[in-house]
C-alpha cells in the first residue's frame, strides 16, 4: 500500500466576483508517496488553483487539505510558511530565481534558510545537484546570462535543496523550447526515479506522459485518471499514444 502523502477531502474554491461558481467543486483526491502524478486540463479548468490549493498557497473555501496526516488546512500562516519552506518545493513557468544572485548562489541560499542542513552539506549538495542537472558550467553567471532551460534547471535544484517530501510543479516547461522542455522533464523524471514525489500541472502531452498517474480536470472536477508504468525513454511514442486517445475521449 502507498502512502497517502496529500489528500483532498471535498476542496470547494470560489472566488469573489465570480457568480457563486466553483473553480473547484467538491474535488476529493489523494496524492501517494513516490508518484509522479500530473494535473491535466484545458485552460481555464482550475488546475493552478488546485495545485495552489493542495500546496496551501492559497486558501480554500471548503473543505480540507492534509498533508502526512496533519491537517494543513487549519494551519496558522507561520505553521503554514514554515511547511512550505521545510517540505515543500516549487518550480513554476517562470524561474522566480533572483536576478542578482548567481546560480549557484540562489540554490545554496535556499538551501542556507531552509532545512536545517549544515552549511557544508547545502553547498556540497547545491555542488551535486547542479552537477547532475548538467549546469555546472554555468553555475556561477546571473540568471539573465543563462539560457532559459539552464536556469529552470537550477530552480529545480533550488525547489529539491531541502529534500522536500513533494515537488510541486506548475506548467514548468510552459516557457521552455523544445530542447529545453526534454532536459527539464529529464530531470524531473531522474529525481521521480530517485524517491521524489511530483505533483505537477501542464496541458502539455510530451510533460505529462513523464506521469505516473495522470489527473483530468474540467469544471472543477477531476473527471477520470490514466495510470502508466514509471517513464523509459524508448516507450514514450505509446505512451503518448495512450495519453492522447485518452484525452480524445475526454474531448479534450
Ligand atoms: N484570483 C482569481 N480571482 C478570480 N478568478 C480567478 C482567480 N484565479 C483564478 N481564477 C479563475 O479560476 C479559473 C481557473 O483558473 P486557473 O486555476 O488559473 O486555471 P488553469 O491553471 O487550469 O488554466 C479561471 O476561470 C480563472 O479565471
Ligand atoms: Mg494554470
Amino acid at each position: 500500500m502507498k502512502e497517502v502523502l496529500l489528500a483532498g477531502k471535498d476542496i470547494c474554491r470560489a472566488f469573489q466576483g465570480n457568480a457563486g461558481g466553483l473553480v473547484l467543486n467538491h474535488i476529493t483526491l489523494d496524492i501517494y508517496a513516490g508518484d509522479f502524478t500530473v494535473i491535466m486540463g484545458s485552460s481555464g479548468a482550475g488546475k493552478s488553483t488546485l495545485l495552489y490549493a493542495l500546496s496551501g498557497m492559497d486558501e480554500i473555501t471548503g473543505g480540507e487539505i492534509w498533508y502526512r496526516g496533519r491537517e494543513i488546512s487549519r494551519f496558522k500562516e507561520k505553521q503554514m510558511s514554515d511547511l512550505r519552506t521545510h517540505e515543500f518545493g516549487f518550480v513554476f513557468q517562470q524561474t522566480h530565481l533572483v536576478s542578482n544572485l548567481t546560480l549557484y548562489e540562489n540554490v545554496v541560499v535556499a538551501g542556507y534558510l531552509g532545512s536545517g542542513q549544515k552549511t557544508k552539506e547545502v553547498e556540497q549538495r547545491a555542488d551535486g545537484l547542479l552537477c547532475r542537472m548538467g549546469v555546472e558550467k554555468a553555475k556561477d553567471r546571473l540568471p539573465a546570462e543563462v539560457s532559459g532551460g539552464e536556469a529552470q534547471r537550477a530552480a529545480v535544484a533550488r525547489a529539491v535543496i531541502n529534500h522536500p517530501g513533494i515537488l510541486f510543479a506548475d506548467e514548468p516547461t510552459g516557457a521552455l523550447n523544445r530542447q529545453n522542455t526534454q532536459e527539464v522533464l529529464n530531470l524531473l523524471t531522474g529525481l521521480n526515479e530517485a524517491g521524489q514525489s511530483i505533483l505537477m500541472v501542464t496541458h502539455d502531452v510530451r510533460a505529462a506522459i513523464r506521469g505516473s498517474r495522470i489527473l483530468y480536470l474540467e469544471d472543477g472536477k477531476i473527471l477520470d485518471e490514466l495510470t502508466f508504468p514509471p517513464y523509459r525513454d524508448e516507450a514514450s511514442k505509446t505512451r503518448e499514444i495512450r495519453l492522447n486517445e485518452w484525452l480524445s475521449a475526454l474531448s479534450w
